[in-house]
């Protein structure tokens, strides 16, 4: 089938797949589990998916009964595109009075994981509806565990070789900064890397009148603090982005005491590998200076949690155009990256591919709440375009091959 015949194929179906689509969406949302729980979430999607005619439908990652891949064509020659949702929620209680919220108190989709097991769902069923006139190679990845930050599903599954024998990747986000019935793409970076860092200064505690005989934490960590900025500032090319941040402190215990330890916990943030590699080693050149400058013992873990999401520049050239296509330029827009981070670049460390934002952001529709708010919303009416999104990138990409 041609291309252009396939992306019209797809447009149809998708919009003839609109109404199940919003219903699986609202089951999952009303039943959502939190990161690495995912049970009843995998055994809902494998009974779907085995539905449709899925064959050889597995569950599992990390040795529990969450995620499922689900492959077609495998045994076919060309090359495979895997396409990947995750599909863990919040430990928030949902105050959004929707008919169909969760019915698992303090436990809420408030990201929009909902829509993406749902829309890939669809997809999974429009190709099974398209199978006899194009020459789908896919694996289907629902994901576990995306929020969780200290345990990415995205990683445990690489490790497990879920992308052997996959060449390329796509997946989406529902996004409320793009406004909804857009579609944003960008080449390159488009998420920040989220790393996490402790610092433990001990000093000796004392009587708050005099410090003299004390070594005090909180002014070392106060000189801590403030030079670490200097990372951002002074040490980084300034048309580079780096985010350093104090998330949490602890201290002391009385107005008249100079405590004995500071514990300092904070995250870092940049778009770009080669900076990332190098900021364990600047924070501790600058903890240990500080310390030992105020005569504090300094204890200092970093911890690499998510690195930044970069798009394949080619991959998403060819994916942006084809979307364009089959939405119209108007709607297909390139957008500014996010400081914000996903676990969707342990994917593209491995292979190309591109990840892209789903508009849902509508003012007039009452849909304005960020993600991971109590009353995040999305907007329903876009989840047929997520479904011809991914399933006419991947189609493209899959075609390509003979061009
Ligand atoms: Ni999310």
């Amino acid at each position: 089938m041609h291309n252009d015949a396939i992306f019209q194929e797809i447009r149809k179906i998708s919009g003839e797949l609109h109404e199940r689509v919003k219903a699986h969406r609202r089951y999952f949302h009303s039943h959502p589990e939190l990161s690495m729980e995912e049970v009843d979430t995998s055994r809902k999607i494998a009974d779907i998916l085995e539905g449709l005619g899925y064959e050889n439908v597995r569950i599992g990652t990390a040795g529990r009964p969450t995620g499922v891949v689900a492959d077609l064509n495998s045994e076919k020659p060309g090359r495979c595109i895997a396409l990947r949702a995750d599909m863990d929620a919040l430990p928030i209680k949902e105050d959004t009075g929707l008919s169909f919220a969760s019915e698992n108190e303090g436990v809420m989709h408030a990201c929009g994981h909902d829509a993406h097991i749902a829309i890939l769902l669809g997809v999974a069923e429009l190709i099974m509806r398209t199978r006899d006139s194009f020459p789908w190679k896919v694996r289907l990845i629902f994901q576990p565990s995306e929020e969780s930050g200290t345990f990415p599903g995205a990683k445990a599954m690489v490790g497990e070789d879920v992308l052997n024998g996959v060449d390329a990747i796509t997946g989406l986000h529902v996004w409320m900064d793009v406004p909804s019935g857009k579609i944003g793409y960008r080449k390159g970076p488009l998420m920040a890397s989220a790393d996490k860092w402790e610092v433990r200064l001990q000093g000796k505690g004392g009587h708050g009148a005099l410090p003299h005989m004390a070594i005090d934490p909180t002014l070392a960590a106060g000189h801590l603090i403030t030079m670490m900025q200097s990372i951002v500032s002074r040490e980084t090319d300034p048309l580079e982005s780096i985010v350093v941040s104090v998330g949490k402190m602890e201290a002391g215990s009385a107005f008249n005491i100079i405590p004995d330890s500071v514990y300092l916990l904070g995250t870092t943030r940049t778009f770009n590998p080669e900076l990332r590699k190098e900021l364990p080693g600047r924070m501790k050149r600058i903890v240990e200076s500080v310390s030992n400058a105020m005569r504090c013992e300094a204890e200092f873990d970093y911890h690499n949690n998510l690195p930044p999401t970069v798009n394949d520049a080619d991959f998403t050239e060819q994916a942006s155009a084809a979307a364009k296509k089959m939405f119209g330029d108007n709607k297909v827009i390139e957008i500014e990256p996010t400081m914000a981070a996903e676990d969707f670049s342990f994917y593209l460390e491995q292979i190309p591919g591109s990840f892209f934002f789903l508009g849902i952001g509508d003012e007039s529709k009452g849909i304005t709440a960020p993600h991971h708010h109590p009353k995040f919303q999305v907007d329903e009416d876009v989840l047929s375009d997520g479904v011809a999104l991914i399933a006419g990138v991947a189609a493209n990409y899959l075609a390509g091959e003979k061009a």
